[in-house]
């Protein structure tokens, strides 16, 4: 019997830049990803320009813009009742602030629209993944200014107007608690060789949150039957032990991430924000109407990705190699966890876990919008056998149902990263395989391109099939 309900959105997820390639192709403006350059590892480019002598892996993605309506029959084939996509913000608004914008971007994604129309597919848009256009940061620094509040609602206006009778589930930002640690992709804010600054993260945040919750209000204006969540990477944490300090780093942990779902979901800032931003030394600076526009724009579900679990506390002083990434991808060994290849700890039961923290403190309806295992996937006689792919989806799918089953979760869909093989975010490289279909693309971006399903496309296909009671 499924603990599914019977209208549960399976599907998978993806972003424009990982993918689309075409970086300059009908009108499209330079994005601050098409200054990352291959093996860039982290988070920032050298310079905001292209060096033409680098390469650029955002550039090409697996070539889906030209691709869409032969990769999407693919996915349709495996039986996905929803597709998770973002709109590249840069093929909308070129400059991010354009008088008018760019026709020939809109007709593009309405036709990616109407080919998932074709097979019932529900769309879950993303307007800002990882991406917005380059001159936004080269001119604003960002979402470090308040103008770029206002630019991006009118570029969310612009996908309602234009989309809405297509698309009805809406997600603002990817992973928007990422402004204050990758504050590159999340936010287009660039230190180049300065150090970071807390204050100006937390500033862009505050703004990042407050353009979020404009667009929601909009949404809902231009779409009356629209659903817009906003998302954060869950990144749940556990104590490292039982120390009653531990259990205070944890609360501390998690409040990294609560900070944004506490403030999107319930429209104002936390109690405990305040201590939070004094004990770092943060003023945040809010304009006449921001609480009002927080207070206005509450999400509809609340979205998130999960592909790990962390262990707190991860000191600096105690932990000298934890780097802010380390830190980030919670890198303090847990011993009761197997790791992936790139060090990410494996833990289903975690994502239990997540689901009723979450669950218990807010009663909205929520999301899975990403949550895979980056693998090395060898091709052998033209087949992918994928078991390692299998086997973290079935665990992590066991423990989703028992979440819906057993703890009364209202969880209305579950995407899983990726459904394609894409461009890996944080790394660029190809070999960090997420899909069920394989793309014949290598690091370098050589290979033929060629889609192959692998066994864990047959494996989700009977999954969907089954409505996830037959793993
Ligand atoms: C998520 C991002 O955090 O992680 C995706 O939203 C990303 O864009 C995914 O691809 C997996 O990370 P990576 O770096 O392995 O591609």
């Amino acid at each position: 019997m499924s603990a599914f309900p019977p209208d549960f959105l399976w599907g998978v997820a993806t972003s424009a830049h990982q993918m689309e390639g075409s970086y300059d192709k009908d009108g499209k403006g330079l994005a601050i990803v098409d200054v990352l350059p291959a093996g860039h590892q982290g988070e920032y480019p050298d310079a905001l320009v292209v060096d033409p002598d680098r390469r650029y892996p955002f550039h090409h993605g697996i070539d889906f813009y030209r691709t869409f309506r032969e990769d999407i029959a693919l996915l349709a084939e495996m039986g996905i009742k929803c597709f998770r996509m973002s709109i590249l913000w840069a093929r909308i608004m070129p400059n991010g602030d354009d008088e008018t914008p760019n026709e020939a971007g809109l007709r593009h994604y309405e036709e990616v629209f109407a080919e998932l129309a074709k097979y019932g597919i529900t769309p879950l848009v993303t307007l800002c993944h990882y991406e917005m256009p380059l001159e936004l940061s080269r001119r604003y620094n960002g979402f470090a200014s308040r103008e770029v509040i206002e630019l991006f609602v009118r570029y969310a206006e612009i996908c309602f107007e234009r989309f809405g009778k297509w698309v009805k589930h809406w997600i603002t930002f990817n992973e928007i608690n990422f402004a204050t640690s990758t504050p590159f992709p999340c936010s287009g804010v660039f230190f180049g060789k300065q150090p970071r600054s807390e204050q100006v993260m937390f500033q862009t945040a505050h703004h990042q949150m407050v353009a979020s919750a404009k667009a929601v209000a909009a949404g809902h204006r231009l779409i009356p039957d629209a659903k817009i969540g906003c998302m954060v990477n869950a990144m749940t944490a556990y104590a490292k032990s039982c120390d009653p300090l531990d259990a205070l780093e944890e609360l501390d942990a998690d409040r990294e991430v609560f900070y944004y779902t506490d403030t999107m979901v319930r429209g104002h800032y936390p109690a405990y924000a305040k201590g939070f931003l004094d004990r770092k030394g943060i003023a945040i600076e809010q304009a006449d109407g921001d609480a009002e526009a927080l207070a206005d724009g509450t999400i509809d579900f609340l979205a998130w990705s999960y592909y790990f679990s962390r262990v707190a506390p991860l000191n600096p002083e105690k932990d000298p190699l934890i780097t802010d990434a380390q830190r980030m991808l919670g890198i303090l060994e847990n011993p009761y966890l197997a790791r992936t290849d790139w060090g990410w700890a494996i833990d289903p039961i975690g994502l239990r876990v997540t689901m009723n923290r979450y669950y218990d403190r807010y009663e909205i309806p929520m999301a899975i919008v990403e949550n895979g295992i980056g693998a090395k996937d060898e091709v052998v006689d033209g087949q992918i056998h994928d078991p390692y792919r299998i086997e973290f989806f079935k665990a992590h799918i066991e423990q989703i149902a028992l979440g819906i089953a057993e703890d009364g979760v209202d969880l209305f869909g579950y995407t899983t990263w990726s459904g394609i093989d894409l461009v890996s975010a944080s790394s660029g490289q190809m070999s960090k395989r997420y899909g069920f279909i394989h793309v014949d693309l290598d690091d370098n971006g050589d290979g033929t391109g060629k889609r192959t399903r692998k066994d864990s496309f047959y494996w989700y296909q009977n999954v969907i099939a089954t409505n996830g009671a037959d793993l």
